[in-house]
């Protein structure tokens, strides 16, 4: 796993959206896995005026979400999905191109059979883009899944459901599960960015450059995959003794 350090949030969306570019422009029919949360909006934002100035040309990738809420619509303003579409897929104009989990499906497991093959038909994932949790999660794999894991129903834990509530002020109930690519899913991407940002993350990112692999850190599963960047901002790297 190679790690980069940068300065702070802006550095760090910076770079992430040059490497995404740059993977962009080497193969225009990149199949992605895609994050939601609070670290990766600014390195849309920069890919979406790289859109609107006519720098990237994103009409003909192959976009899939990492994970999604069990239970909650794709129309839902809460649902993984419409944060996608809000912040990537629809000002870049690749709304008929975004599958998604649909956290409604009225049998979660065939829709994560469906997903897998989705994937699958495309080619399998190019290029896998993951935030971290401070738990060491990546999409919705918490600690303890299997490093083979694939697309499937998972149980939230309750440091992902407190900070997760904390992009809600409506009040939102998070709920008590979701769906996610697995670990496995991840892994069988043909390249890995993984981003993070602030000293919330800092002691797990410590964790995962310096401990062996373990399922006690989904994350960490990570470093047996030949092709891994990761980039942090200086509040993130701050535990880890360089
Ligand atoms: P964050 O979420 O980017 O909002 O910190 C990351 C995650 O939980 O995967």
């Amino acid at each position: 796993m190679k790690v980069e350090v940068v300065a702070d949030y802006e550095a760090l969306s910076e770079r992430a959206a040059a490497f995404v570019l740059e993977k962009v422009v080497e193969q225009p029919e990149l199949v992605l896995a895609l994050p939601t949360g609070n670290t990766p909006i600014g390195m849309y934002k920069r890919l979406v005026k790289a859109h609107q100035e006519g720098r990237a040309d994103f009409s003909r990738l192959w976009p899939f979400a990492l994970d999604e809420y069990a239970n909650v619509a794709p129309q839902d303003e809460h649902s993984f999905g419409f944060f996608l579409h809000r912040h990537f897929i629809d000002p870049v104009g690749l709304t008929n191109r975004f599958d998604h989990l649909q956290g409604n499906a009225p049998d979660l497991v065939t829709e994560c059979a469906r997903y897998e093959a989705a994937i699958a038909a495309k080619g399998g994932l190019d290029l896998a883009i993951l935030g971290l949790g401070v738990n060491g999660h990546i999409a919705f794999n918490e600690p303890g899944t299997p490093f083979d894991s694939r697309t499937h129903v998972v149980s939230l834990a309750d440091s992902t459901r407190e900070a997760n509530a904390g992009y809600f002020p409506d009040g939102f109930r998070i709920p008590n599960e979701g769906i996610s690519m697995g670990i496995g899913t991840v892994l069988a991407a043909r390249e890995i960015l993984v981003i993070a940002s602030g000293k919330s993350k800092a002691p797990i990112v410590e964790r995962i450059i310096n401990e062996e692999p373990t399922t006690d850190i989904p994350a960490s599963a990570l470093k047996a995959h030949p092709n891994v960047l990761l980039i942090v901002d200086e509040e993130a790297a701050c535990v880890w003794k360089r």
